[in-house]
């Protein structure tokens, strides 16, 4: 079974604690967190303030994002308000090897991820220090688009890769996950999968979450 990690980007931003108490009760573990700088993506969310605010009321694993040019100036500030995963982009202008080092000087696990055109092989030099690995299923920006199936085939070129080096690096895809593609992604090898508007945009959400899970199952 995949692991399903809502999206906050899809909860009611009036009531965002009320949202996250709700998720967490219906048994989600990991809460996927989409910081947008308006840069690197055309779009705004919100900052480590955020993640600040929402830590004291959750015991999830806070798995944040970072849709952003320069992740390497935040990821301090990330990281002290309390994400337990931090994921930058291998399209950014940040020094790679730099993001890395610095978010398991914080003491976190380190992902990557790549956007719709960009190959898999972008990650390798990487893999050795990579605690998660985060492959986009839509164009990072907006939450709501249709998922772009040919990225599942990245999958296992990544795990192959992966097991050539004796790795375990978790798979998370990203975008357009909904109760019709969950199994064939899940057939193609993804490990967790982020859920935002087919879980939030839900009218039950718990019963959402818990189809996902099942048909995610193998
Ligand atoms: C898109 C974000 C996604 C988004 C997914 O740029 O990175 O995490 O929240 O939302 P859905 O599941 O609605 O596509
Ligand atoms: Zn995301």
């Amino acid at each position: 079974m995949a692991i399903i990690a809502p999206s906050l980007l899809s909860a009611d931003f009036t009531r965002m604690g009320e949202e996250v108490r709700e998720i967490e009760s219906v048994g989600t573990k990991v809460l996927h967190i989409d910081i947008m700088d308006g840069h690197f993506v055309p779009n705004l969310t919100f900052g480590y303030t955020m993640v600040k605010a929402l830590r004291p009321i959750s015991g999830m694993v806070f798995d944040v994002h970072l849709m952003m040019t320069n992740p390497l100036e935040y990821i301090e500030n990330f990281a002290k308000a309390g994400s337990d995963v931090i994921t930058v982009h291998t399209e950014c202008d940040s020094d790679l090897g730099q993001c890395i080092d610095l978010i398991h000087q914080c003491g976190k696990k380190a992902g990557l991820s790549v956007k719709p055109k960009t190959s898999p092989e972008a990650l390798f030099p990487y893999l050795d220090k990579l605690e998660h690995i985060l492959v986009m299923t839509v164009e990072p920006g907006f939450g709501g688009q249709s998922m772009m199936p040919d990225c599942l085939d990245k999958i296992a070129v990544i795990k192959a890769e992966c097991a050539s080096r004796g790795l375990q690096i978790p798979v998370m895809i990203d975008g357009g996950v909904n109760a019709s593609n969950v199994r064939r992604a899940a057939e193609a090898g993804a490990d967790m999968m982020v859920a935002g508007n087919a879980v939030f945009g839900a009218t039950d959400r718990a019963a959402a979450f818990r189809e996902l899970s099942e048909r995610s199952e193998l």
